[in-house]
């Protein structure tokens, strides 16, 4: 404890590709998504998150709407560092205080990331006045999230199903025994969703509307208990120019993503056969536990479940689990000290 300690706030940041949370106090303070608006003439950021989304596919030639993270990695440096700025300022009980406080952060990193990668996210940390940074591993930070104890001598399998990456790992003793990071999620599963109304109905849709479906009908496979009903899809229509609207069955969402799901199970069949044996009796009696915005898609835990035979959980909010995981390592960080990395 230094002596101006109390001049530090602590906030816990999950910064993914399609949604930054940031926890201060044990509350989640920022839930928006990882996107930013910027003039294209004074090159400024006019808007970040839940506005900046509004603008997506709306914008006029001096706008552009950019989203700083791809893959799970920070693509656009300047951007990301000015939307984390503007989310940081807007945490209500920081915004009071006279002077902007010293942070002390923990910030998840996916599991497939670079060392060069890992180095530019601590810097860039630093750069929004963060003055003790730890980075903690994604699927980690999951783990925690959903109540497992990591630190035991016992094998546990956690898939986050994300907006860029799908990271699966195997964790033991506070480690990562085996892990796998595929480029296939929440995005992937939206452009395949556009991909499908283009080849199949010649109708034209944005990635808002292409998002609305997913979640509104959106399948991983076509035997489900509770189906949903039809949707009507508004578009244009690629041979006439004129806008027009289809009824889409969440029986032709569930084929457009076969592929992408099918790749998903490939590398969670992979990682449970690369599992130490000891673990991999673990995971038996445990099962598989989800999280992630993508393991909400109808049907995608029985998928998997099916394909593993084991069970298959989906974490409770699993959009905030990798947060809520960041959060507890932030209050403990002594507890989880040979997990930080510093
Ligand atoms: N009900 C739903 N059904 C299917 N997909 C959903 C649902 N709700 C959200 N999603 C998808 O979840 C994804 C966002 O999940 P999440 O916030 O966990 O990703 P992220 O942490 O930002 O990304 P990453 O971890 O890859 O950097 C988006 O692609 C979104 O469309
Ligand atoms: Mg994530």
């Amino acid at each position: 404890m230094g002596f101006f300690d109390f001049l530090t706030e602590e906030i816990a940041i999950d910064l993914g590709t399609a949604n930054t949370l940031i926890i201060h106090n044990a509350k989640v303070v920022v839930d928006s998504p990882s996107i930013v608006a910027r003039d294209r003439m004074t090159g400024k950021i006019i808007a970040a998150g839940k506005e900046a989304a509004m603008m997506q596919g709306k914008t006029h030639e001096n706008i552009k709407t950019i989203r700083p993270l791809k893959d799970g990695v920070i693509a656009d440096f300047d951007a990301s560092e000015q939307m984390l700025t503007r989310f940081i300022k807007e945490i209500p009980a920081l915004k009071k205080k006279l002077f902007a406080p010293a942070l002390r952060m923990v910030i998840c990193i996916p599991s497939g990331i670079t060392e060069v990668e890992m180095r530019a996210v601590k810097e860039s940390a630093e750069r929004v006045n963060g003055k003790e940074v730890y980075l903690i591993h994604e699927p980690m930070a999951a783990a925690i999230g959903i109540g497992v104890d990591i630190m035991q001598p016992k094998g546990n399998m956690v898939v986050d199903i994300g907006g860029g990456t799908t990271e699966i790992a195997v964790l033991a003793l506070g480690g990562i025994v085996c892990d796998r990071s595929v480029k296939v999620a929440g995005d992937v599963f939206t452009n395949d969703i556009i991909y499908y109304m283009r080849t199949q109905h010649n109708l034209y849709v944005g990635e808002r509307t292409a998002e609305k479906i997913k979640i509104q009908i959106g399948a991983a496979t076509e035997d489900l208990e509770v189906p949903p009903e039809e949707m009507s899809v508004q578009g244009r229509d690629l041979l006439t120019g004129k806008p027009k609207q289809v009824d889409i069955s969440y029986r032709e969402i569930a084929k457009a993503l076969d592929k992408s799901i099918l790749r998903i199970e490939d590398a969670v069949m992979e990682t449970l056969s690369q599992t130490p044996p000891e673990l991999a009796a673990d995971i038996y009696n445990t099962g598989v536990y989800l999280a992630g915005g993508g393991s909400m898609l109808r049907g995608l835990d029985k998928r998997l479940s099916q394909k593993t035979d084991l069970p298959v959980y989906i974490a409770e909010d699993p959009l905030r689990a990798v947060v809520r995981g960041t959060g507890i390592a932030l209050k403990s960080i002594e507890k989880f000290k040979s997990i930080l990395i510093k």
